[in-house]
């Protein structure tokens, strides 16, 4: 594999994302906890760039086997800059940081910059300013220059060191991916064979040889994650698993049922389905706070899953759809170690008393590539596209009291919705869209009555990631389609608005 060792960029997994697009399997670590990952001898090595300076104190620096590992080596902005250190060149302190669009002009041949390049060498790329280059190590060349970086990409072709002042992982670098494949698999000599196939066998393999004959229990939220990983799960011990699905009360129109008959039907994986909806309702009864309804939505499906793993008797394995982000341990700014890893699993917290090994059979990859898993275990394209759903649901989309009549209004009016988009072909494009239940009446005229009933408020996000978000720019010619089928269709509703928040300031979900 191709190792990425992070300083600490905000872009270092697009790194890793990119290698595997190219069909190299590409893991990260902290440069400063690398030392069981180099010990397993990689066959690249890609240092990231970072936020600092290497004139700071203390600044991070590469482990020197990097260098004596006898592999092909990538520094990347701040990565070049502590090649360059380490290795006997200078580099002088910057001033602040600065990233923008440039070109590059390819001064010398180099197997990294391979195809690239206009016929007078120029190649757009996104510039990293901050510290500056006075002098190269010994045995380096400049093989590209750009107007504010006289060593924009070096390279020592010999020991296959190559130093790079821009971020080819970032889209800004049109072709970034192309001097990223130039490296891996030109330079450093690896096929490119890794894929979703592959990876499927190799997952297959791991979880066999983890489990043996032990039983293992997933629970299903209807979510991408989880589905995937319990099909995997499947194929890999068959009825050794037995999934469990929580059924709140709580979720879109359909959904349980697809849930249930997916899994049992079509797959036929043994599933314990616990409608617990009766008891979620009964202990939200009266209850508006948000974080109230979080916490005793949280309580209450570890206490029902804890109740229905029992039933499976004997089980030492907890399946989790656990993701490469939430693994990957983020390196902090000053370059100490940092040890906190997210977690961001539905299944979080299990009482002390449920002592199971934990099966992640999806640590390793990225969302997109999850999708890809699922495609490749034949889950059908409605389920593997999903926009992300709340654990706590359709309860967070009813600000105030919940009641069963607001959530039979609710899923009606999202149902609609998300037909329009889904008839319009917008759903791939949008990150999330939901309707939310106002606990607000207003009046309004139907025929010749006056109504009093609920406002509907409808949103949709596109995002990457969850964390920054923009409200998505419906024509008003669809807006005004959903209004008046809502209005129409949903007996309770009156009244529609759309929102208009970015995140920040807002958030994705009203509550
Ligand atoms: P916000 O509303 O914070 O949401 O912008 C960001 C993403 O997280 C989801 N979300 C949740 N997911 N439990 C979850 O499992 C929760 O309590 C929760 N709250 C928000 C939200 O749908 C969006 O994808």
């Amino acid at each position: 594999p191709v190792l990425v060792l992070d300083f600490g960029s905000q872009v270092t997994q697009l790194i890793a994302r990119r290698v595997r697009e190219i069909g190299v399997y590409c893991e990260i670590v902290p440069f400063n906890k690398a030392e069981a990952a180099l010990a397993e001898k990689p066959q690249a090595i890609i240092l990231s760039g970072g936020p600092m300076s290497v004139h700071a104190d203390g600044s991070p620096r590469a482990p020197e086997s990097v260098f004596t590992a006898g592999v092909p080596v990538l520094g990347i902005c701040y990565g070049e800059m502590t090649m360059v250190t380490q290795l006997g060149g200078r580099v002088e302190g910057g001033h602040a940081r600065e990233f923008g669009r440039a070109d590059i002009v390819i001064g010398k041949q180099s197997p990294l910059l391979a195809g690239l390049g206009d016929p007078s060498g120029r190649e757009p790329v996104w510039m990293s300013h901050g510290d500056k280059i006075v002098s190269i190590p010994p045995a380096f060349e400049v093989v590209a220059t750009s107007e504010n970086s006289p060593y924009a990409v070096i390279a020592d072709e010999a020991r296959k060191f190559y130093g790079v002042q821009f971020h080819p992982e970032v889209a800004h670098t049109p072709r970034g991916i192309e001097i990223l494949r130039n490296f891996v698999v030109g330079i450093a000599g690896i096929k490119p064979d890794w894929n979703m196939r592959a990876f499927k066998e190799q997952a297959i393999a791991r979880i066999r040889a983890q489990v043996g004959k032990g039983k293992v229990i997933c629970g299903l939220s209807g979510g991408v994650d989880s589905s995937v990983a319990a099909v995997l799960i499947h194929e890999a011990i068959g009825d050794q698993l037995t999934c469990i699905y929580v059924d709140t009360g709580l979720m879109r129109a359909g959904e349980s049922e697809q849930v249930v008959s997916l899994f049992r039907g079509h797959y036929n994986i043994p599933l314990l389905h616990a409608d617990a909806s009766d008891m979620f309702l009964e202990q939200l009864h009266g209850v508006s706070d948000p974080e109230k309804k979080r916490k005793i939505i949280g309580k209450g499906f570890i206490d029902v899953f804890d109740y229905e793993a029992g039933k499976v008797g004997g089980a030492e394995f907890l399946a989790q759809g656990t993701l490469y982000p939430d693994v990957i341990e983020s390196t902090s700014a000053t370059g100490g170690p940092s040890a906190t890893i997210k977690s961001h699993h539905n299944v979080g917290g299990l009482p002390a008393h449920m002592k199971m090994k934990l099966v992640e059979p999806l640590r390793e990859l990225f969302k997109d590539e999850v999708r890809a898993l699922g495609r490749e275990l034949g889950l059908p394209e409605a389920f593997v596209g999903r926009h992300p759903f709340p654990g706590p649901g359709l309860a967070i989309r009813i600000p105030g009291e919940i009641t069963r009549e607001k959530l039979e209004i609710l899923r009606k009016a999202d149902t609609i919705y998300l037909e329009e988009i889904r008839a319009a072909g917008l759903y791939d494009e949008i990150w999330q869209a939901f309707a939310v239940l106002l606990p607000v009446k207003t009046v309004g005229v139907m025929g010749d009555d006056r109504t009093y009933d609920y406002v509907c408020a409808l949103r949709a996000v596109t995002s990457s990631d969850g964390m920054t978000a923009d409200f998505y720019p419906f024509g008003h010619d669809f807006l005004a389609r959903v209004s008046t089928r809502i209005v129409n269709e949903v007996k309770g509703i009156n009244r529609v608005c759309y929102d208009i928040t970015s995140k920040p300031p807002g958030t994705i979900e009203w509550e």
